[in-house]
């Protein structure tokens, strides 16, 4: 094959990117970009042009090689969907390179213990089972998003980070239009955003006056004792704690209620085999896209990748929903399958910056199915399914509600 060498993403005409969002399936260009193009220029809504990496290999490639920086990404113009650029935050560990990038995991990763999302399981079985409750007592038909999909999240995050039960309304109310890419205004978002870190810092320095069992105790802690994470990486880690574990499980949540509801064979598999809950999971993180490719790498080095030769400087996307459905690493990848064995997706990324929250949003997701198949045994979508409304302009996928009955 020939080598195809000497152009850059800006010489060539790139695709329109983010591509189609039907439900929660892939573009049809994927499909055909792996085949044929599997590292592609693509103009995004803002910013350059861009390299986009639809291969599952390559994809790893990019993900793991230290010469593909987020650092980089600091203080220049990057491909994304929206006209903010959340890469600017330097002091996020989304935009650090190791060895800094390593340091912070490293303390993040003394308080948010795999301990300490186990002993969040029974607790959050509890929180589900009260939702539920409330949801069965005011009978059919109920939507699944405004009932439990958003809250069982968040009471969870406010539990992990230790947010005092009085606290909790405001801070949901922060965090939903800090998050919110639909209801509230630009000034209203920014409002939100600075009542949320003026709260997260009042809560830090309390921490430290009075110590508690929580993840922030155990951020603070990481810093006073060894006064290794500054003032503002304490702040922006929370948010980003806040920002990337809260809405991503609730959209998923109510995501793959969905996906069991609209796949009845599979959704008997698991009825008849509870067993297969995890292995359930870990297909529908595979099979549905949830997003398009964002956090650009910027190449510090000439890089040949596949058969491109990417530049130093050139931004490069991955788009991980593609990846997992590569046929050349998953049999019948287009199947769901919740048999499947081994999984080896990448829906939490791959690398260093592999996704922080993983078995805290597994354990979530479990629980989540788990209580709503259990509590409800027959429940259904309460309408036509053509009638549901999806987001189809947000960077997370999802539906705007989704009424069930049971
Ligand atoms: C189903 C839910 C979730 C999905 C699909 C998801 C997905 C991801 C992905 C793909 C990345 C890598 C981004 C990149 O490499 O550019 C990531 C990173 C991250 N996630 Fe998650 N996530 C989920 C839930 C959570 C939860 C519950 C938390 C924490 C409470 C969390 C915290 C983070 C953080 C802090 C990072 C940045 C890690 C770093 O840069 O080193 N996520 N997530």
């Amino acid at each position: 094959m020939a080598h195809d060498t000497g152009t850059d993403a800006a010489s060539r005409v790139p695709r329109r990117y983010p591509f189609s969002r039907v439900r929660l399936e892939p573009d049809p260009q994927y499909a055909e970009l792996r085949r044929s193009e599997p590292v592609c220029p693509v103009q995004l809504p803002y910013g350059p042009p861009a390299w986009l990496v639809t291969d599952y290999d390559l994809t790893k490639v990019v993900l793991g090689d230290p010469r593909f920086s987020r650092a980089a990404a600091v203080g220049r113009d990057n491909p994304r969907e929206s006209a903010v650029d959340l890469s600017q935050v330097a002091e996020s560990i989304v935009s650090m390179d190791p060895p800094e990038h390593t340091r912070i995991r490293g303390l993040v990763g003394k308080a948010f213990t795999p301990r300490r999302v186990a002993e969040l399981q029974p607790r959050a079985t509890e929180i589900a089972n009260g939702l539920l409750d409330d949801m069965i007592a005011a009978g059919p038909p109920a939507d699944l998003v405004g009932s439990f999909s958003f809250a069982l999240p968040a009471i969870i995050i406010c539990e992990l980070l230790g947010i005092p039960e009085g606290d909790r309304h405001a801070f949901r109310g922060w965090a939903d239009a800090t998050l919110s890419t639909t209801t509230v205004t630009p000034v209203q978002e920014q409002e939100a955003f600075l009542n949320l870190a003026g709260y997260l810092a009042g809560l830090f320095a309390e921490r430290r006056e009075r110590p508690g069992h929580d993840l922030l105790t155990g951020l603070v802690q990481a810093r006073d004792h060894d006064d290794r994470l500054s003032e503002s990486e304490l702040l922006v880690l929370g948010m980003a704690l806040l920002v990337a574990g809260y809405e991503t499980t609730a959209r998923q949540i109510t995501n793959m209620t969905y996906t069991l509801l609209t796949h009845p064979a599979q959704l008997q598999l698991l009825i008849e085999e509870p067993a297969l809950l995890p292995g359930a999971v870990e297909e529908m993180l595979r099979f549905n896209v949830f997003g398009s490719a964002i956090n650009a790498r910027i190449a510090t080095a000439d890089v040949e990748l596949g058969h491109v030769l990417i530049r130093a400087g050139e931004p490069v996307l991955c788009a991980r929903s593609s990846a997992n459905r590569d046929e050349k690493v998953f049999t019948r990848a287009d199947e769901l399958d919740f048999r499947r064995n081994p999984n080896p997706h990448v829906a939490f990324g791959y690398g260093p910056h592999f996704c922080l929250g993983a078995n805290l949003a597994r354990m979530e997701l479990q629980v989540a199915l788990g209580t709503i198949l259990s509590r409800l045994p027959a429940v259904r979508i309460a309408v036509p399914e053509d009638s549901l409304t999806w987001h189809d302009t947000t960077i997370l996928r999802g539906l705007a509600a989704l009424p069930i009955t049971w």
